[in-house]
C-alpha cells in the first residue's frame, strides 16, 4: 500500500498529475527512513529534518507531524515491512506550470511507500572503493531537496568506475558523499566537514557523533582536503542505507589502516541503536 496524502491506496490506483510541482519543477523535499525489525529507526528526527526543509522552501505540509508519524507506522504495519526503508516525498503540490509559487487553494502532496532492503552487509564488512568528483550542486545542500541532479552525475561517476561513492569536492575542501556524508579519522579523531549548507546533516552521522561522545572519541567537524584524506587512519561513508561503510580505497589511493578500529567500533556501537 502507498500512503498518499492520509490515504493507505493500492499502487495501481497512485496518479500522479502531469502537473505536480514535483515532476515538472523538482519542487519538493523527501526522507528515507530504515526499519529494522518491523520498527523504524530514528523516525522522530527524520520528521523533524522534514519539517525544517520543508519550512526552508516554504513548502506547508499537508498535516501535523504527529498524525504524520501515526501514519508511517501504520504504512511499515500494513505493508508487513520487516528490514527495508519508507521512502518520503512532499512536493508542493499540482498547479498550471509557473515558477513562482501557486496561490493558497494549492496544498502540498505526500507520498510514501516501503521497500525491502536487506543491510549491506558485504560492504560494511569488506569496505568501499570511492571516486573524487568536482561537487556541482546549489548552495544549499542541507535542505534534503528532491533536485538530486548534481548528486546524480556523482553516482553515476562513481558508477562508471566501479567504486561504491563518489566523494564531492568544492573548491579544494572535500564535503560529502553523493548519497552519504564522509568522514576520516587521523590521530583517534573523527573529523568530518561541518553541518553548513554545503552538506545535508545526516540523520547516522548525527549518530556517529553521538556515539563519538560515549565513547569519548573526539568529533570534530572541520574542512579539510583531499590530500588530508588521502593521508587519513580511516575513512567512512555514513547513511540511512549504507550505516557506516568502511572506505578503504580513494581514487587510487589504498587508506592507510583499512577497515581501521575507530570504524570497527562505531559500526558495533551504531547496531546496537539500531535493536
Ligand atoms: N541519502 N548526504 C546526502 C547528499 C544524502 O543524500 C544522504 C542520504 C546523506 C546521509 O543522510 P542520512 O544519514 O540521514 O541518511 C548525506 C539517502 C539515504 C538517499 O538519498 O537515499
Amino acid at each position: 500500500m502507498i500512503l498518499v496524502n492520509g490515504q493507505f491506496l493500492a499502487r495501481e490506483n497512485v496518479h500522479i498529475d502531469l502537473e505536480d510541482r514535483g515532476y515538472q519543477f523538482g519542487d519538493g523535499i523527501y526522507e528515507v527512513a530504515k526499519v529494522y525489525n518491523g520498527k523504524l529507526f530514528r523516525l522522530d528526527e527524520h520528521l523533524t529534518r522534514l519539517a525544517r526543509s520543508a519550512r526552508e522552501l516554504r513548502i506547508t505540509l499537508p498535516m501535523p507531524l504527529d498524525e504524520l508519524k501515526e501514519q508511517l507506522l501504520k504504512l511499515v504495519e500494513v505493508n508487513k515491512l520487516l528490514d527495508g526503508i519508507i521512502y518520503l516525498q512532499v512536493t508542493r503540490g499540482v498547479a498550471p506550470r509557473l515558477h513562482s509559487f501557486p496561490g493558497e487553494n494549492v496544498s502540498a502532496l505526500l507520498t510514501a511507500y516501503t521497500k525491502d532492503l536487506p543491510r549491506p552487509l558485504a560492504e560494511i564488512t569488506n569496505g568501499v572503493k570511492v571516486v573524487t568528483t568536482e561537487d556541482i550542486r546549489w548552495l544549499r545542500c542541507d535542505i534534503k531537496s528532491i533536485n538530486l541532479l548534481g548528486n546524480v552525475l556523482a553516482k553515476q561517476h562513481a558508477v562508471e568506475n566501479n567504486a561504491k561513492e563518489a566523494i564531492q569536492i568544492r573548491g579544494n575542501i572535500v564535503t560529502e558523499g553523493s548519497s552519504s556524508n564522509f568522514l576520516i579519522v587521523k590521530g583517534g579523531a573523527i573529523i568530518t566537514h561541518p553541518a553548513t549548507n554545503l552538506i545535508l546533516k545526516g540523520i547516522t552521522r548525527d549518530c556517529l557523533e553521538e556515539l563519538a561522545a560515549k565513547l569519548s572519541i573526539p568529533f570534530i567537524e572541520r574542512e579539510f582536503t583531499l590530500a588530508e584524506a588521502y593521508e587519513a587512519d580511516e575513512a567512512m561513508i555514513t547513511s540511512t542505507t549504507s550505516e557506516v561503510t568502511p572506505v578503504v580505497q580513494i581514487n587510487d589511493q589504498k587508506i592507510a589502516n583499512g577497515i581501521g578500529p575507530i570504524t570497527k567500533l562505531l559500526q558495533e556501537e551504531f547496531l546496537k541503536l539500531t535493536v
